[in-house]
């Protein structure tokens, strides 16, 4: 087994678009919060992404404005790991041996696959029906331990622990440890601004159903003034809210925005339309976002600083990796490397 210090924090998001609102208070905050704690790695997994079609001038550019955002928000390259899947080969590798430890009928139970390979299955990539199972190399890669990720992704931890209690039982190692899904509670759920039955997606094909992390605050304020709401007063209660699902969305971005609670944030609007209430929300959400998406930019306008950055975070993620997948392959039969 190999020893790890401290517990250590893997996360990853996909370059499948520009990063959202709905990332940022559901993941990266977080993912920023988590580094005075532990050694983190954060990963930028662009072969998740390709599990769908991705345009490669596309993927090439939201891989490094994925990059700048997350340094922008609050991750410290140097301090921590911050890098590209691709880069790290260790990941591909591991996840071919987990495509040979997971069952088929546990992949056939992934909830989200059925969403995302939506009617036509047998069109859908076989890349999309095993990503679980790179998702698992991604963390058991690294032994790591403590991964921060929004309640979708549940049912694809609870396989990365099944697949890895797999392995140690059929070798007859202890050789993956177990792992604790950090879940973001469900409030922090950011939905559609069209639709809020739906989570805010950066791969939804309507740009007004979110807020970019590099959108302007001109942007912004047109987003929150066009985005769906219904024609009665805020009530007084949370509770009144019921059934008003694009109330609740709205009430619970100002809220986490502004650091106070659902009902904290409703007693400051009781009794008054969407008008008002929509003008503060736009405010608040470009005095914290504008900072954010100004030094983005900055860093995006030295491309080579991005690549250079994650190639170096790549380095530094394969010395932690490397053994660990040497050590897997030894234990199945591999002759050295
Ligand atoms: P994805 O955008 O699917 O690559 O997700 C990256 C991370 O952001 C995951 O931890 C998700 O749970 C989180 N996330 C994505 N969309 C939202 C959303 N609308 N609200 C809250 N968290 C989200
Ligand atoms: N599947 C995750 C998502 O869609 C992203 C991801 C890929 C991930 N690899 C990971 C998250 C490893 C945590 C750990 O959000």
């Amino acid at each position: 087994m190999v020893e790890t210090s401290s517990p250590r924090v893997l996360s990853g998001i996909a370059p499948s678009g520009v990063p959202t609102l709905g990332n940022y208070l559901g993941a990266m905050r977080n993912w920023v919060r988590l580094q005075d704690g532990y050694d983190c790695l954060y990963c930028i997994v662009d072969q998740h992404a390709i599990t769908n079609w991705q345009n490669p001038a596309e993927l090439r550019d939201n891989t490094r404005i994925m990059a700048a955002v997350l340094i922008a928000c609050g991750i410290d390259p140097e301090k921590h790991i911050l890098f590209h899947q691709s880069a790290v080969p260790a990941h591909a590798r591991l996840a071919w041996i987990f495509n040979c430890v997971a069952r088929v009928g546990w992949l056939n139970r992934m909830t989200q696959f059925k969403d995302k390979a939506g009617k036509d299955r047998e069109a859908a990539s076989t890349g999309l029906y095993v990503y679980p199972n790179l998702m698992a190399a991604d963390v058991h890669a690294y032994h790591a331990t403590l991964v921060p990720v929004g309640d979708d992704q549940r049912q694809h931890l609870e396989l990365a622990n099944d697949i890895a209690e797999k392995f140690n039982h059929d070798y007859g190692v202890k050789f993956f440890p177990r792992i604790e899904a950090l879940i973001t509670p469900e409030s922090a759920r950011v939905m559609s601004l069209r639709d809020a039955t739906k989570k805010m997606s950066k791969s939804d094909s309507s740009d007004q159903s979110r807020i970019n992390l590099m959108d302007d605050a001109d942007s912004i304020a047109l987003k929150i003034r066009r985005a769906k709401t219904d024609p009665l007063p805020l009530p007084e209660t949370f509770a009144e809210l019921k059934d008003r699902p694009e109330a609740i969305n709205l009430l619970g971005i100002y809220a986490a925005i502004t650091n106070a609670t659902p009902a904290e944030a409703l007693t400051q609007f009781a009794g008054g339309g969407f008008g008002p209430f929509k003008e503060k929300l736009a405010e608040a959400l470009i005095s914290h976002l504008t900072p954010i998406s100004e030094q983005a930019k900055k860093l995006l306008a030295d491309p080579a600083f991005i690549d250079t950055t994650l190639q170096s975070g790549a380095r530094r993620a394969a010395c932690v990796a490397n053994p660990i997948v040497d050590e897997a392959e030894r234990i199945i039969g591999f002759l050295p490397r």
